[in-house]
């Protein structure tokens, strides 16, 4: 993770970068590092108005991710999740999403409806949750980044390459 000096937060791991493509991987040790990692993601989600930041987006290839539905207003709706697991999903239905890593860019995602997930959390105890619409989505979206995929990667072919030509044009000029 890198802290950014004029902000204060985490740098955030834009589209294109080899550390959003891989899986990451289990979480061993859970200590001081860890807890100062999550506190910084905490602080970096906030900032950034997003919902749910992943390890890998903040350069960490490390099966941990921070949920929080609310954007702080519920002091209780902050989740860390250690190397969550989708057990059970049931449903499937479209709902627009963005992505920090993609900023710019919203697009059309289909998820399952509820999900039951299992996770470690900060103390080291396994937690289930049982999930169903905008949070189940969030959840889905972050375990996605630490397998690996974006939501780039779960829209047509045909919105894939839009979205990539957009891109390369963006870097092309120096905008992303
Ligand atoms: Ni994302």
């Amino acid at each position: 993770m890198k802290v950014n000096k004029d902000t204060g937060i985490l740098e955030i791991s834009k589209f294109g970068e080899e550390v959003l493509k891989v899986k990451a991987a289990d979480l061993t040790v859970i200590d001081e590092r860890i807890a100062r990692m999550v506190e910084l993601m905490r602080q970096t989600m906030y900032l950034a108005n997003g919902v749910g930041l992943a390890a890998p987006q903040i350069g960490e290839s490390l099966q941990l991710a921070v949920v929080d539905i609310t954007q702080g207003e519920d002091p209780e709706a902050f989740t860390v999740l250690i190397n969550p697991q989708i057990d059970e999903s049931f449903g499937s239905e479209p709902g627009t999403e963005g992505c920090l890593s993609i900023p710019g860019f919203s697009m059309e995602v289909n998820r399952s409806t509820e999900i039951r997930v299992t996770a470690i959390d900060l103390d080291g105890n396994e937690l289930e949750y049982d999930l169903e619409g905008f949070e189940a989505r969030v959840f889905q979206h972050e375990i996605d980044h630490l397998n690996g995929y974006l939501i780039i990667d779960r829209v047509s072919p045909l919105k894939r390459q839009m979205i990539k030509r957009e891109i390369k044009r963006m870097e092309r000029t120096g905008k992303w």
